[in-house]
């Protein structure tokens, strides 16, 4: 039996560790080595990755996809959609999500992994018909999280939800690294009983459980883990691909990897984790063992943000009560994960009811758009009182919040006529307008200067 494993270096492992900083001209010349290695898939864009080309690293990222597409050619690219969200913050018309998934597609996208942040299923209904059309693989995700509310017999049946959806794989997705190896056993156990299609964990090195967990859900029968070549593993990052190798191999299961690739992979990435440290790019702290997420059970990267949002208002000597308001913020919402964009409403509203003085004084734009229905079903209650705060006598909306969206695709390539050069350009501009804006002038202007220069040089 085989245990296929996904390298996470080039997006998640990049994202947890360094903000998702890692240009492309830092991986291009490992690409090919990358592609020898034996991975299931190499996950390589979505999440934070297209909003830091074009916000931070000045990069195309449509075009950072068809490079590395043009590079690996035999290893499956994944990435990581949020479901009606695409890669952005709030949720977007059916017809931009279906563009989207389309061009991604077109451009070298194999395996689409699709959450929606509440698990509400509906909020990934459109992207994962799309993937369907596309003729590309669709898997769909659980976000795991505990609470009151949170059983196995319902994550059970979300899976058996999501199988019926045509999902190819479904992903238990565990981004606080709070899973535990019993926890691991049981849930995956339970869902290889109850649904045919793969099952594939995704944890991380936050709290020091991932190794162990992965080990019990491999022993529970899992079909794929996600790991990060180790050099850039542990910490907020995966568990190492090297490590799980060998443990995965002595218990019996192939994982088609080779042990001399990975270790040219390790090399590489080695040079560059030394560089990024010398730059200050990475912080010793993430690298670290973070076991108070165990008791505050929120994600590390969640923690660190909050850490930084404090200092930068000189309140860190808050953290503690900031920490002790975040669950009962979550529970005031009625339980959600903590995942993008969750994490950051909750984390954001529980300092300004720890900073203000009094809670929910101030309420965010965003988690009033929560508590109206809009960015889909809650998984428990939210408390009546906040309702009553927010709503008056109105009642929230059970009704998908994108069917209240008109299309908006065609209108906008319209109004970019000069600026767009094409139909991904349209949709970085739809994802992130003054962010795309400023990068299509930037991108003129270097464009022009490089004309100029190939001309005088003659
Ligand atoms: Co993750």
């Amino acid at each position: 039996m085989k245990v296929n494993i996904t390298e996470t270096v080039l997006r998640d492992a990049n994202q947890s560790l360094i903000a998702t900083r890692m240009p492309f001209s830092d991986f291009e010349s490992i690409l090919e080595i990358l592609d020898q290695a034996g991975y299931y898939s190499l996950e390589c864009w979505g999440g934070a990755t297209f909003d830091s080309c074009l916000r931070y690293l000045n990069e195309d990222p449509w075009e950072r996809l068809r490079k590395i597409k043009s590079k690996v050619k035999n290893t499956k690219l994944q990435m990581l959609l949020r479901g009606q969200n695409l890669l952005g913050y709030k949720h977007y018309p059916d017809d931009v999500v279906r563009k989207f998934v389309e061009h991604a597609a077109l451009n070298g996208i194999d395996i689409f992994r699709i959450f929606d942040a509440l698990n509400d299923f509906r909020n990934i209904q459109v992207a994962l018909d799309e993937v369907l059309k596309q003729g590309k693989h669709a898997q769909g995700c659980i976000c795991y999280t505990i609470s009151p509310i949170h059983s196995i017999e319902k994550y059970t049946e979300m899976g058996k939800q999501l199988e019926s959806m045509g999902v190819h794989s479904i992903c238990i997705k565990d981004m606080a690294g709070i899973m535990s190896p019993k926890e691991a056993y049981e849930l995956i156990k339970a869902l290889k009983e109850n649904v045919n299609v793969p099952v594939v964990l995704h944890t991380h090195s936050t709290t020091g459980l991932g190794p162990i967990t992965y080990a019990k859900a491999i022993e529970a029968g899992c079909d794929g883990i996600d790991t990060a070549i180790s050099s850039f593993s542990n910490g907020t990052s995966q568990p190492p691909t090297e490590t799980l190798n060998y443990v995965i191999k002595q218990m019996g299961f192939e994982t088609g990897l080779n042990e001399s690739i990975l270790k040219k992979i390790n090399d590489y990435f080695k040079t560059i984790r030394t560089s990024y440290i010398s730059s200050g790019l990475m912080d010793p702290y993430v690298m670290g063992t973070e076991t108070d997420a165990l008791i505050y059970q929120i994600p590390g990267g969640m923690l660190s943000n909050l850490i930084s949002q404090l200092k930068s208002q000189n309140a860190i000597d808050k953290l503690e009560e900031v920490l002790t308001e975040t669950p009962r913020v979550r529970e005031d919402l009625g339980f959600p994960p903590l995942v993008t964009p969750m994490s950051q409403m909750v984390g954001v509203q529980a300092a300004v009811n720890v900073l203000s003085g009094e809670r929910y004084k101030t309420i965010s734009k965003e988690v009033k758009a929560y508590i109206k229905g809009e960015y889909g079903k809650t998984p428990g209650e939210i408390n009546p009182e906040l309702i009553k705060k927010v709503l008056g006598d109105t009642k929230p909306m059970t009704i998908r919040f994108a069917d209240t969206l008109e299309p908006i695709f065609e209108k906008t390539k319209n109004d970019l006529k000069g600026l767009a050069r094409n139909d991904e350009d349209v949709l970085s501009y739809i994802a992130f307008p003054q962010i795309a804006e400023e990068f299509f002038r930037q991108r003129e202007e270097r464009e022009s200067k490089t004309v100029y220069y190939t001309i005088t040089k003659k």
